[in-house]
């Protein structure tokens, strides 16, 4: 399944989302976060990066603009755009060769700032729903496809 979303009833719902993502990438793969504050990006990608097997940062990006988590199966480069703003802090991050280099699997919270991502990413969106969240991926490419639906598999999402 390659656009597909589901209700995450809790925050322990989120981590298993995330944990199931963290099984799902491929290094090249781009992952870009839509949502309000609050709606759970940074909670998900916590979970994908411990489920890589590298060590989750105790700092959020929102301050470190990315954080690289090395020890993994692949490594995890975790930006934030919310504090940017403008294009040229961008260069500065260094979040276009990150990409270009495609040694690991790139999560960017605030994604839709910018225009950052490759045309071809894995696109996730969260909103409050209820108590909980919804969750919505969507595949832009045939890249972003092969992860949207490699974790709709990790994750047990019924086809
Ligand atoms: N499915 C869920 N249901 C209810 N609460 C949740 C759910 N998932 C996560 N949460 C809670 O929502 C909050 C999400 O915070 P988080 O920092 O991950 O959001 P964010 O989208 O990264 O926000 P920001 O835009 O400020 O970076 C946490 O307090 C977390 O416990
Ligand atoms: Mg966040």
């Amino acid at each position: 399944m390659t656009a597909w979303d589901r209700h995450l009833p809790d925050a322990a719902a989120t981590a298993q989302a995330g944990a199931a993502l963290g099984e799902a990438v491929a290094a090249g793969d781009v992952v870009g976060l839509i949502g309000d504050l609050g709606a759970g990006k940074t909670a998900l990608v916590q979970a994908a990066v411990a489920a890589v097997g590298a060590p989750v940062a105790a700092t959020s990006p929102t301050f470190t603009l990315v954080n690289e988590h090395r020890g993994g199966r692949l490594p995890v480069y975790h930006a934030d755009l919310y504090r940017i703003e403008k294009a040229r802090e961008l260069d500065e991050i260094g979040l276009d060769e990150i990409m270009r280099r495609g040694d690991g699997v790139v999560f960017v919270e605030w994604a839709d700032r910018f225009d950052v991502l490759p045309r071809d990413h894995l696109r996730v969106e969260l909103m409050v729903d209820g108590d909980g969240r919804r969750l919505r991926v969507d595949g832009t490419g045939p890249r972003g496809q092969r992860a949207a639906a490699a974790w709709a598999a990790a994750l047990g999402v019924l086809g």
